[in-house]
């Protein structure tokens, strides 16, 4: 296989919201609850959405990459219409997903998340995160940052263990084009502080040394393109906007294709969504990624 086309998209807060029960309100979900009904309530999201899936259908990826934020508020009825929507974006050996803040919204939610996504985040051995998944020369990593945080707050932290195995994982694939799954940015000028990643210098770290190739991300509903230098060259950090925004708060829904060509040792990332609501989905951008695939 000398071609690996992957598609990334996140953050589609999936709607329509259920109604929550008083009982599951009584937590940080009011926040987020009141938040949705002003500002999601009356959003053309799911059109969006849809429309933003059935066109990665017609680009025949490899490989589905969802970042994160799937739900709103984590309440069960959401992450059973989660794991519905991951089923028609195709086959769990298709399509990886990881958390994000609001899939961790309350204590307890990213395991009850986990258990209705099943094999859509776990690797080739089953493991959780950090997990691995081998798509021919590309090597899959999925990394959670979902911790319950106390209201107003919506950062995420990997933590220590998770960074030693990531660590470990990192260097067994050294022969792979490494991608690494993360909801929130390595990159402290996209994301920090209560929206930060909490032990972001630890992270940059371990993905530095582990020489990764490129690194997937969500949450700021925007669309982004920085770098993270490694002993091999540099590492693409790529942020793509919700999947089902309007436009109405954020830029409007887009995906990256990431088309990465490992006779020519080139990849290509085409940004392809919305330029109005109105439609129709086009290409938007396209960058050259220029750094090498490094293949041992
Ligand atoms: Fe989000
Ligand atoms: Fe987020």
């Amino acid at each position: 296989m000398t071609r690996i086309r992957l598609a990334h998209l996140s953050d589609p807060h999936l709607a329509p919201l259920p109604s929550p029960s008083a009982r599951a309100l009584l937590s940080k979900r009011v926040f987020g609850y009141l938040n949705w009904l002003k500002n999601r309530r009356h959003a053309l999201g799911e059109d969006i959405l849809a429309e933003i899936v059935d066109d990665i259908a017609r680009q025949s990826p490899d490989h589905v990459c969802v970042t994160g934020d799937l739900v709103n508020i984590a309440l069960p009825e959401e992450f059973a219409q989660s794991a519905a929507w991951l089923t028609a974006l195709g086959p769990a050996d298709h399509v990886s997903v990881i958390p994000g803040n609001h899939d961790a919204y309350v204590p307890g939610a990213v395991k009850r998340a986990v258990d209705f996504w099943g094999d859509y985040a776990r690797g080739d051995n089953g493991e959780s995160f950090p997990y691995c998944r081998r798509i021919g020369p590309v090597a899959l990593f999925g990394v959670s940052t979902g911790v319950a945080t106390p209201p107003l707050y919506a950062s995420g932290r990997v933590g220590s263990a998770q960074l030693a195995a990531l660590d470990r994982l990192l260097d067994r694939h050294d022969d792979a084009f490494k991608v690494v799954m993360i909801h929130h940015p390595p990159d402290a000028g996209l994301a920090a502080g209560r929206r930060g990643l909490t032990d972001i210098g630890d992270v940059r770290d371990v993905l530095s040394a582990g020489c990764v190739n490129l690194v997937l991300h969500g949450h700021t509903h925007e669309a982004s393109l920085k770098w993270l230098d490694t002993p091999r060259g540099r590492a693409a950090i790529v942020g793509v906007p919700s999947a089902s925004s309007d436009g109405a708060r954020y830029p409007m829904a887009s995906y990256a294709l990431i088309d990465i060509d490992f006779a020519r040792n080139t990849a290509r990332m085409t940004r392809r969504g919305f330029r109005r609501a109105d439609g129709p989905i086009d290409s938007i951008e396209i960058t050259e990624l220029d750094f090498a695939p490094v293949l041992d």
